[in-house]
């Protein structure tokens, strides 16, 4: 069996998990032959470059593994593709649609292979589910609903090079980073990955409590394969206040349920309208397991689990709402509590789940979120 040399683009942050992972290879004969991150120091596991062309010259990599922050997916991953690697890419695929085109037409012009690392994409139980589903088992799907409430502070939006929240680099290269283009965009990218059609008659509202170009706060709905998308995400609750994943995925004949209110999700499991459960077992979300994919679709012509063009079905849906609300909503001062570590809005995690309850939009007035024809207009 031929070695392949990786070369594995940004070492800390989340890239530590590949490196951890090549402490412990779960394949045979695939080696860390280089990284590349013009911050790093110290880095023993291999050779470590700061310039990647110096790096592609001396050490003709078979794969890339990109790890770095939106803005530079679009540039490396050309940049791989045109030196003839295979690359395997942290999620987003990208910051806007035009950057993400543009790394899929690269990818077709150099004939290698690109996967994403939605990591649910890999998940044996997820895959189960999707399988059932796609062969008809559960009828055609009607509501695919998710909440996830995630409270993050400042030094989340503080963290590494300060490009978490923020539309454009110095550079103006993309990066629209949000709560939904990073830590929640993997439960917009699991109603995707099941229905495998983009979303349309997208509308949202998106709001931010921190100061950010972004958003921190998110309600989307949408159509996708015919069925009702909904979801309400943010980082901006009380820390009691925080919530899990929560999916409910409605089918004609059964429904789909991993996680509960108040309540972290472990198992997936189907309800048939007949009374009968089906326990698929635990979710495990592994991480790195992308890397070990694209080793064996390379080896043993496997398929991608998640593909270039299933990625781009988040990207797309990002872009949609953009394009319905293109500045985010300011929550008043007057709602916005800093407690030192973090801005939370008073009464947000209610008016989520109420959103959540009903699949409605809700409108922000001074007194907080409300629902046009059910609440008295507070604006
Ligand atoms: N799959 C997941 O669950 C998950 C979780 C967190 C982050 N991510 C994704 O991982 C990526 C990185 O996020 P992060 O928070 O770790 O970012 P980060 O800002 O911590 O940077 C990651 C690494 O990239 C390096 N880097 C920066 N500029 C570079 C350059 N020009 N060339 C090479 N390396 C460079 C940094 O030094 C660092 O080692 C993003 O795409 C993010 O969305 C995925």
């Amino acid at each position: 069996m031929d070695e392949l040399r990786v070369a594995l683009f940004g070492t800390s942050g989340f890239a530590a998990n590949y490196v951890e992972a090549f402490k412990a290879p779960k394949r045979e004969n695939v080696r860390l032959a280089a990284a590349v991150d013009p911050y790093a120091s110290g880095f023993d596991m291999c050779p470590l470059y700061a310039d990647a062309e110096r790096m592609y010259a001396e050490v003709r990599p078979h794969i890339v593994v990109i790890a770095t922050p939106i803005q530079l997916h679009k540039e490396q991953a050309v940049q791989a593709f045109e030196h003839g690697c295979h690359v395997v890419l942290e999620k987003p695929l990208a910051g806007c649609a035009g950057d993400a085109k543009a790394i899929l037409a690269a990818r077709d012009r150099a004939g290698r292979l690109l996967n994403v690392d939605y990591q649910l994409c890999y998940d044996p139980v997820i895959r189960a589910a999707k399988r059932d589903a796609d062969a008809g088992r559960f009828g055609a799907p009607k509501q695919l609903k998710a909440i996830v409430l995630w409270p993050r502070g400042f030094v989340y939006y503080g963290r590494s090079t300060h490009w978490a929240g923020r539309k454009y680099d110095a550079q103006g290269r993309a990066i629209f980073d949000s709560v939904l283009n990073n830590a929640t965009a993997h439960y917009l990218m699991n109603m995707l990955f099941m229905t495998g059609q983009p979303i349309r008659d997208v509308n949202c509202r998106t709001y931010r409590a921190n100061p950010i170009e972004t958003y921190d706060t998110a309600v989307l709905k949408g159509i996708s394969a015919g069925a009702d998308v909904f979801l309400a995400v943010s980082h901006a609750v009380a820390p009691e206040e925080k919530q899990e994943p929560l999916l409910e995925y409605r089918f004609e004949h059964a429904s789909l349920h991993f996680g509960a209110k108040g309540v972290r999700g472990s198992s997936l499991t189907v309800r048939f309208d007949d009374g009968s459960v089906l326990d698929y077992g635990t979710v495990k979300q592994p991480y790195t397991e992308n890397l070990w994919n694209m080793v064996d679709a390379l080896r043993l012509g496997s398929p991608l689990l998640c593909t270039g063009e299933t990625a781009l079905l988040q990207t797309l849906a990002l872009e949609s709402m953009r394009q319905v609300q293109p500045e985010a909503e300011v929550f008043p001062p007057s709602l916005v509590l800093n407690d030192g570590s973090m801005n939370r809005v008073e009464g947000l995690a209610d008016a989520l789940w109420r959103a959540f309850e009903t699949t409605e939009l809700p409108e922000l007035g001074k007194n907080g979120l409300f629902f046009p024809g059910k609440d008295i207009e507070n604006s």
